[in-house]
């Protein structure tokens, strides 16, 4: 195995990200500093980085999460906040596919598989995001039009949305926004862009996985048919 997607499948970086720290020359394998593209033997060879071990898990994780308002997404937090993985009750070291906002909630994947996570959160991809978003007043016909276009933020236009306007109840409007990039806080930039109070931010599908009925704070694992839909699109 290539030395890069050994250390990206150990979740330690994306095989791009791992090339530069092999070059760093912070990569060891069995006592000799690793050059980018060398080839391991990953039954075999004991590979560190920065001096620790880096093994690959034996069995892959994979699973949805609903990640409740106020939750971090870091593994430990440095203001001491609540994280999602105290949500999580395993011994596997997980991580998350992405982040979602400590005050956005819905769908965020937790697993080990570092390639998976790479997959799913690379940009080349275009995995559609799907938000439930509702925001403070009525929604003009004009401002669903800036949104679907991208929105100009600083002089830079952001990525085109497929916006749905659900339902206003008099007080708030709810939309559906679906984006297929992963930009730092890009739907509460879009709607700040526009001048709109974000009252509630939900992801609610990732790819062709939703978010269903799953309560809040529940994992569930993805079905072998969720896996293969990203999988097969490599
Ligand atoms: N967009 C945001 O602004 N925040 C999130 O958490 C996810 C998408």
């Amino acid at each position: 195995m290539r030395l890069n997607k050994f250390l990206s499948s150990s979740g330690l970086a994306s095989r791009r990200k791992c090339d530069e720290i092999i070059c760093s020359g912070r990569v060891f394998v069995n006592g000799k500093c690793a050059s980018v593209g060398c080839e391991i033997n990953e039954k075999k060879d004991v590979v560190t980085v920065d001096g620790v071990r880096v093994k690959l898990p034996t069995d892959f994780v994979y699973l949805k999460l609903n990640k409740p308002k106020g939750y971090a997404c870091t593994a430990s937090d440095e203001r001491g906040r609540k994280t999602i993985f105290d949500l999580v009750d395993t011994k596997t070291r997980l991580f998350s596919v992405g982040r979602l906002d400590y005050n956005t909630e819905g769908l965020i994947f937790l697993t080990n598989d570092g390639e998976f996570a790479n997959l799913v959160a690379h940009p080349h991809f275009h995995f559609e995001k799907e938000y439930q978003v509702t925001v403070e007043g009525e929604m003009k016909e004009s401002e669903l039009a800036v949104l679907r276009n991208g929105v100009v933020e600083k002089g830079v236009r952001m990525p085109k949305a497929k916006v749905k306007l659900l339902e206003y109840d008099g007080k708030n409007t709810k939309l559906s926004v679906v984006i297929d990039e992963g930009q730092n806080h890009q739907v509460r930039r879009m709607f700040d862009c526009i001048g709109k109070v974000i009252v509630l931010l939900k992801r609610v599908r990732i790819g062709n996985v939703k978010l269903g009925g799953l309560s809040r704070g529940k994992t569930k694992p993805l079905t072998e048919e969720e896996i293969a839909f990203f999988v097969e699109a490599k």
